[in-house]
């Protein structure tokens, strides 16, 4: 396990960036795992400004994302289909049709949901970027959430849409299901790429580090994965 820590947000992402720009300039035709949420946006912005210098291309890249709220169609601006493409795919030269997320409107939810581990397998990421929850959820897996789980339908925990609420008009708004990845899909990547910023992340940090491995933090999953970096904020680092 390695942990880098940074000032700020705008370091966390210089840094979260250099070891995405490792891996994709040493493998054109990588495949990343990538995440929603504010933590990753300063990553994103970073690969995009590299993109548009003639840096770094991702047009033999692949993606395929963590998780996607159950009902809503990828022209949903609160889609998570949305939130790549507007964040990231529609500003770097990768083939859209090389980038996968759960299919939000999918009737038969079993079937997606096997659809996406069977996907997610196949696939393997060469690197899967992470942010963190609160209670320490990676993705959309709440505490509680078996370590060897795969991609399943979950109910989304009230901590986790107060949390969410700040990118709806009112929180009312917020789904409260969503297909996710499971840990084990999360986990059968070859590295991880853990970001967190905020001193409201510390305590979950501290869980996932430095506790003992426990489905009451499914982040503390990642201590059994032999290529994990954290890169953290001071402020997401404080109780270490
Ligand atoms: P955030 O969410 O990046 O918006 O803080 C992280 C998460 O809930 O996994």
């Amino acid at each position: 396990m390695e942990i880098l820590i940074a000032k700020n947000y705008e370091e966390m992402s210089k840094l979260g960036y250099d070891v995405i720009k490792k891996v994709v300039t040493s493998k054109p035709n990588a495949i990343l795992g990538l995440a929603t949420g504010g933590t990753p946006v300063g990553l994103y912005k970073n690969m995009i400004e590299d993109c548009k210098n003639g840096v770094v291309s991702y047009k033999d890249i692949s993606t395929i994302n963590l998780d996607e709220y159950l009902g809503l169609d990828g022209n949903d601006n609160q889609s998570y289909r949305y939130f790549m493409n507007t964040n990231l795919f529609d500003h770097i030269d990768i083939d859209k049709k090389n980038t996968y997320l759960p299919n939000g409107k999918a009737e038969d939810r079993q079937a997606e949901c096997e659809r996406y581990s069977k996907l997610a397998d196949e696939m393997q990421q060469d690197v899967q970027i992470l942010g963190i929850g609160s209670n320490g959820h990676i993705a959309f897996n709440e505490p509680g959430t078996a370590f060897d789980s795969r991609t399943h339908v979950v109910d989304l925990t009230e901590n986790t849409i107060k949390d969410n609420a700040r990118f709806f008009d009112k929180i009312e708004d917020v789904p409260t299901q969503a297909f996710t990845m499971g840990i084990s899909n999360i986990v059968n990547a070859k590295k991880i790429l853990l970001l967190a910023s905020g001193a409201n992340k510390a305590d979950a940090i501290y869980q996932t580090i430095k506790g003992t491995p426990s489905e009451n933090c499914p982040a503390s999953a990642l201590q059994n994965h032999p290529d994990v970096i954290f890169v953290l904020d001071e402020a997401a680092a404080s109780k270490l």
